[in-house]
């Protein structure tokens, strides 16, 4: 399957900054062979719509999409309102969103189901703390959160992508070695296809945790590992291209 690199840039950037960011990716992406995307802050998307014209080999994302339709949710962006700047990823359910704004496995499988019904494909994320993985709770973490979203969104796997973050390998340097992030892939791979078995093969599952330039190749080479979510590395353009030819 065609694997997907993505691009979180998380609270980072500037109009400047974005605008040497793109430029330099926009320079040397060429015709990749694999899908990309880059997800910027919410204030930026108009502006990396903008530098992306004409780019058809780069995708945007949205970082977080709100569980409403529209109305009185002062500080939200609606699916809708994402779709007007040609987002068609939107990462729902980061831990840091979890973390820092408490959201709920419920709340997640909202924020899914309504990129979903404006055609953006939801980047659904779980992972377990380091205390969870200490105490065994691995697998029983990332299937309670991934069942929630399928609860609700349970006819439209074929249009999801899932994101396998340990919390433990965020920013940490610290990333999980191909075969321990292979084992949870192959566990969420065998949750999705109980949902739905012909959908489950093409439903690509990224892993994000201190993915990089040095070692996204041997992540990738991974039966089940079918993309990555990039956070610091996404943020230097030599080092997010390696990883897209890594990908390739
Ligand atoms: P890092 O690549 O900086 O560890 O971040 C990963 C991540 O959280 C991507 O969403």
């Amino acid at each position: 399957m065609r694997k997907l690199i993505a691009g979180n840039w998380k609270m980072n950037g500037s109009l400047a900054a974005n605008q040497a960011l793109v430029q330099a990716l926009r320079a040397d992406v060429g015709s990749p062979g694999c899908d990309v995307v880059v997800c910027p802050p919410a204030a930026y998307l108009a502006q990396v719509q903008q530098l992306l014209a004409g780019c058809p080999s780069i995708a945007l994302g949205a970082q977080d999409v709100s569980e409403q339709a529209g109305g009185a949710y002062t500080g939200n962006v609606s699916a809708a309102m994402l779709a007007d700047f040609g987002v068609r990823f939107a990462i729902v359910g980061h831990s840091e969103r979890r973390q820092y704004q408490g959201e709920s496995d419920l709340l997640v499988a909202r924020k899914a189901q309504q990129a979903l019904a404006s055609g953006i494909t939801p980047i659904v994320c779980v992972g377990e703390t380091l205390a969870e993985r200490e105490q065994g709770l691995t697998d029983f973490i990332v299937q309670r959160q991934l069942s929630a979203v399928l609860a609700v969104n349970g006819t439209h796997v074929a249009e999801m992508v899932v994101a396998y973050e340990p919390v433990w390998a965020i920013g940490t340097g610290q990333t999980a070695t191909p075969e321990q992030a292979q084992q949870v892939h192959a566990l969420l791979r065998g949750q999705l296809r109980a949902v739905n078995a012909t959908a489950a093969s093409q439903v690509r599952i990224l892993y994000g945790g201190s993915m990089n330039a040095a070692n996204a190749q041997a992540l990738l080479a991974q039966p089940d590992i079918d993309g990555g979510l990039i956070g610091g590395a996404a943020l230097k353009a030599p080092d997010f291209l390696t990883i897209v030819g890594a990908a390739a």
